[in-house]
């Protein structure tokens, strides 16, 4: 019989959308508790969650023995300290992005899972969608060929109401703008479907909103597959749209726009020999179906903790390639530089991007 996972969320905004994937996998998780510091949100998270409890002190979370994994859906300045704290209580961890701000916080984090012999699961939630399952089914299969070109949108309308969260938009709080927050799902795409990022370019600019951090950005990468890489990032959209546009060898493919489920369909697939498309079609048509976005990675993460059989969990390195990424791309975008990657283990950001 299928073990229950016994499940704490941490924090009640994008946590209430976690909380709903939950909800959507009882067979496979018991959320025992939502922990809010502001206890309406808790409690209104707790009411999406029968048989769960709202409760506003984490240590009193942690220091239950039932409670497993911990969810943390925290303002980004408490991704790294609280993962920390929750693999030394023993628990396993979901983390939101970004999962920390500094390269050398992912490797304390990498070295505290070894140690407690703990796993940290990584939120990447666009993997988990019928258009992107059947992108990734088509590369395995072989059919999509050499990737050339992938063009990336990331078009948000974020104005003063989002940014009155008071995290939101500094420094401090958010740990960076547009690129670390926003971009950063669209560009953990890019590396499982056409090859890790190896080298950057960057014009990184605030132009929308009157905040610390970037809500503007063009950059250009190349994948270790070779392919390129432009990817647009503006807070300054009407309407929010996500878009992914990827030209392969034998393939053009076009995602859907819905920003928060880029994953999903209507995604387009197009053959270059036309005799082909009855084969993708039918690929495609195979995907249609499934447990997409958090629950989705969710569902692979009761795979992994029960032995079961996951489909592509989000790893602890991808975390670490993706925190990579965007000090990669602060460092050439203030030095006016193409930057390689991997970084070398002396980069001068590695211990953060912060600005002094
Ligand atoms: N994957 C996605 O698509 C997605 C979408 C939105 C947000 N996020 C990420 O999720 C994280 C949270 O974002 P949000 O928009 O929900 O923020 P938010 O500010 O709306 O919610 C965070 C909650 O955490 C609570 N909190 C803060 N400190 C706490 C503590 N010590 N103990 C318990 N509760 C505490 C706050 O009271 C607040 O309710 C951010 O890192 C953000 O980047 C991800």
């Amino acid at each position: 019989m299928t073990r229950r996972i016994c499940v704490a969320i941490a924090g009640a905004g994008i946590g209430k959308a976690h909380i709903l994937g939950y909800a959507q996998l009882p067979h496979l998780f018991d959320v025992r508790y939502v922990c809010d510091l502001n206890p309406e949100r808790a409690a209104a998270g707790a009411a999406e969650a029968p048989g769960s409890r709202p409760i506003s002190d984490l240590d009193a979370v942690l220091a239950d023995p039932q409670v497993e994994l911990v969810d943390l859906c925290l303002p980004p300045r408490l991704h790294a300290p609280m993962t920390l704290k929750a693999l030394a209580a023993g628990k396993h961890v979901v983390c939101e992005k970004p999962l920390a701000g500094s390269l050398a916080d992912v490797s304390e984090i990498r070295d505290a899972a070894a140690q407690f012999d703990r796993q940290v699961f990584p939120i990447f939630q666009y993997r988990y969608g019928a258009g992107y399952h059947a992108a990734h089914a088509l590369k395995r299969k072989g059919l999509l060929g050499r990737p050339f070109v992938l063009s990336l949108e990331t078009h948000w309308d974020r104005r003063a109401d989002y940014y009155a969260e008071r995290w939101r938009g500094t420094w401090e709080g958010e740990l960076g703008g547009a690129l670390v927050s926003h971009a950063i799902h669209a560009h953990n795409l890019v590396a499982h479907l056409a090859g890790e990022i190896t080298e950057v370019a960057a014009f990184i600019d605030t132009r929308v909103n009157p905040i610390e951090t970037e809500d503007c950005a063009a950059l250009s990468m190349r994948t270790r597959e070779g392919a390129l890489v432009s990817s647009s990032i503006s807070l300054g959209a009407c309407g929010s749209t996500s878009r992914f546009r990827a030209l392969f060898e034998h393939m053009t493919i076009t995602s859907g726009t819905e920003p928060y489920h880029i994953g999903s369909g209507p995604w387009t697939f197009e053959a270059r020999d036309p005799a082909r498309q009855a084969e993708v079609d039918a690929i495609v048509a195979e995907h249609d179906q499934g447990i997409f976005r958090f629950a989705g990675q969710f569902a692979d993460v009761h795979a992994r903790l029960t032995g079961g059989a996951e489909f592509y969990l989000p790893s602890l390195d991808e975390a670490y390639q993706s925190i990579e990424l965007i000090t990669a791309l602060y460092d050439a975008a203030r030095n006016r530089r193409i930057v390689s990657l991997p970084l070398p283990s002396d980069h001068p950001l590695r211990k953060g991007w912060l600005p002094a």
